[in-house]
């Protein structure tokens, strides 16, 4: 795509002006499925310049004013598949340096706005009312307001929404009240988001929604046909996480209150790390609080990717790996495990394993720091930026030892708190921080650039006392097809190494058919109440060509709406029987999120 500025996904032209202030103002219409309304941006001019470029996409626009109500003239004089260019004459007497004026654009999302998901009555948990959810990561902003639609560009923000009753609205900021009903039957929400975030943390759900209290500065929402659940699986460990992530980042939670919202199985994501308001997968109600790595993930996001930032979707990584690198020091933290700590390390290799094998056409994509240039980043979103990234950190680790990496990662967290940085500012900053350090054996080309498997294989490395059960059992099913397997074999594991040992076979799998019919009449896992282990159970059946699998698969895909477990499925479906994937995906199609039909649309839409 060709721009009008510095990052390769957006037109804004940042160098020369920013977007200080965001204040969004919008009415849901469930029966047209829009938002409408106004959103005033303030700016602050840079460097000399007539014009401002900001994004949009499947927006309408109504008209663009400037603080006295006069009209602004506005065209649109670029467009491409991942958005258009709202260009914006800036007024003759605000185009110095340190000009500030406020634009205030008049619009309406349009149903075919990708980043909100409009959901009936009858794909609720509820079955009585509509319900709707943003998600802008990594370029739908543009989707739901005119923005500078960029990781690079930071700004607080105020929502206000309005949603008739008895719907409510939350918003990813802090809640400040909400007004009397309207003649219309409407009620207004306002949310406040004083700190600097990127437009991609802009976030919107409104819904039957209940509120439950977690922890002392934690409430979650969610239907409330799912809140006791959400109350049981979250309200251990969610405070203990956020104290973790603080002593190891050596940074305060800075962000007051920390709340989520479980939303239906059609969200595309096991979590999202809106500020204030985590966006949880209602997937992870497990009923063992076995998944709730998700919830430390999205909290460790509060430093790793909200207080700090990624400045380009090449860089992703900073945001990913460094959140998962924290991630599983928090776990270990608050099982007061580094065995744990370990144990979910090689998990996370054997994920890594898996995603190479998945990506082995598209080696660009293996790369820590891959060149998205004309690659929408969604298509590039795999484990690698994560997985990858983490164990980079893990290698640096090894290099400088445990407690000199912490001070590193709170001087890191301190130099770029409210900035966004790339790749070369980190690297910069480590190195900096140890210039009194042997450094040389760390090759940051290979680590950063290289394709593949990265230089440290950690399973030479890395304790094996939880994960050598999960290996034992696995090569009792791969070399003797579990002939001396038993009904109890998996009575003894916790969940996650029920998942190891079935990503040990997908490793090195596949199974005969025999053997799985062996698997299934001892274990059951089709029927698992976890859906990682259901998913991986699956994805073994289908890379064995076991086709008996497919009902269940279909039954998995109309269920849940997690990119990381659709995804893989529906590519391994449709190498089996092609026919079947195309069937089960049209049948499902209104149920998944855009990122969801983007994918597929191309392959299975024929
Ligand atoms: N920020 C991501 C989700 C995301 C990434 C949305 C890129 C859109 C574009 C979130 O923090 C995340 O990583 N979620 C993971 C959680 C897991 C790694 C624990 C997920 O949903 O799988
Ligand atoms: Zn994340």
């Amino acid at each position: 795509m060709e721009t009008t500025g510095p990052d390769s996904h957006s037109y804004a032209n940042f160098n020369d002006v920013i977007v200080t202030h965001y204040h969004i103002s919008l009415r849901t219409d469930f029966t047209r499925q829009i938002l409408y309304g106004y959103v005033d941006i303030n700016v602050k001019v840079l460097n000399s310049t007539d014009k401002i470029y900001l994004d949009i996409k499947e927006l309408a626009i109504e008209k663009i004013v400037d603080r006295n109500n006069k009209g602004l003239v506005w065209t649109i004089p670029k467009s491409h598949e991942f958005g258009n260019c709202l260009q914006i004459i800036i007024p003759e007497d605000k185009r110095t340096v340190d000009s500030i004026f406020t634009i205030t654009v008049r619009y309406s999302t349009t149903p075919e706005s990708e980043s909100i998901q409009w959901l009936e009555p009858s794909q609720t948990a509820g079955k009585n009312h509509p319900y709707c959810y943003t998600q802008c990561q990594a370029i739908l902003a543009r989707t739901l307001l005119p923005c500078q639609d960029t990781p690079a560009i930071k700004a607080p923000y105020s929502i206000a929404i309005s949603c008739p009753q008895p719907l409510i609205a939350v918003c990813s900021g802090i809640s400040c009240g909400k007004s009397s009903l309207d003649n219309y039957g409407y009620v207004s929400y306002f949310f406040n988001q004083p700190n600097s975030v990127p437009a991609y943390l802009i976030a919107i759900v409104v819904g039957e929604l209940k509120k439950g209290s977690i922890g002392p500065r934690s409430s979650v929402y969610t239907e409330k046909e799912l809140l006791d659940r959400a109350i049981y699986e979250f309200s251990e460990d969610t405070e203990n996480y956020i104290q973790a992530a603080e002593e190891i980042t050596g940074i305060k939670y800075k962000w007051m209150t920390y709340d989520m919202v479980v939303l239906p199985s059609a969200f595309p994501y096991g979590g999202m790390e809106n500020p204030n308001l985590t966006f949880l997968s209602s997937s992870l109600l497990s009923g063992d609080r076995s998944l709730t790595n998700v919830v430390a993930h999205e909290i460790v996001h509060s430093w790793s990717g909200n207080l700090i930032t990624n400045s380009s979707w090449n860089d992703f990584w900073l945001n990913e790996g460094f959140t998962v690198y924290i991630e599983r020091l928090v776990m270990g933290k608050v099982a007061k495990s580094t065995q744990f700590r370990h144990f979910e390390m090689l998990c996370g290799y054997n994920d890594l394993r898996k995603t190479m094998t998945e990506l082995k056409d598209k080696p660009e994509f293996t790369k820590l720091v891959p060149n998205l240039n004309n690659v929408h980043p969604d298509d590039a979103f795999s484990k690698v930026p994560y997985e990858k990234g983490s164990l980079f950190l893990y290698y640096l680790e090894t290099i400088v030892g445990e407690s000199e990496i912490q001070n590193w990662l709170n001087a890191y967290f301190t130099t770029f708190s409210n900035k966004s940085l790339n790749t070369l500012e980190m690297k910069d900053h480590f190195t900096n921080h140890f210039s009194n350090k042997d450094l040389s054996s760390i090759d940051w080309d290979t680590w950063l650039y290289a394709t593949g498997l990265p230089p440290l294989n950690p399973t030479l490395v890395l304790d094996k006392t939880l994960s050598q059960k999960c290996t034992d059992l696995a090569q009792q099913w791969i070399q003797y097809n579990g002939k001396s397997a038993t009904k109890n074999d998996l009575k003894g594991f916790r969940s996650e190494q029920t998942m190891f040992f079935l990503d040990e076979i997908i490793n090195n799998g596949p199974l005969s058919h025999q053997t799985l019919d062996r698997m299934k009449s001892l274990y059951n896992l089709s029927n698992s109440p976890n859906v990682e282990i259901c998913f991986r159970w699956l994805q073994l059946c289908l890379k064995s060509n076991y086709l008996s699998v497919i009902p269940q698969v279909a039954d998995f895909l109309s269920k849940h709406g997690r990119g990381l477990y659709v995804k893989p499925l529906y590519k391994l479906l449709n190498t089996v029987d092609h026919e079947a994937a195309v069937k089960i995906y049209k049948t499902n199609r209104s149920f998944y999120h855009s990122v969801i039909r983007n994918v597929f649309d191309k392959e299975l839409m024929n």
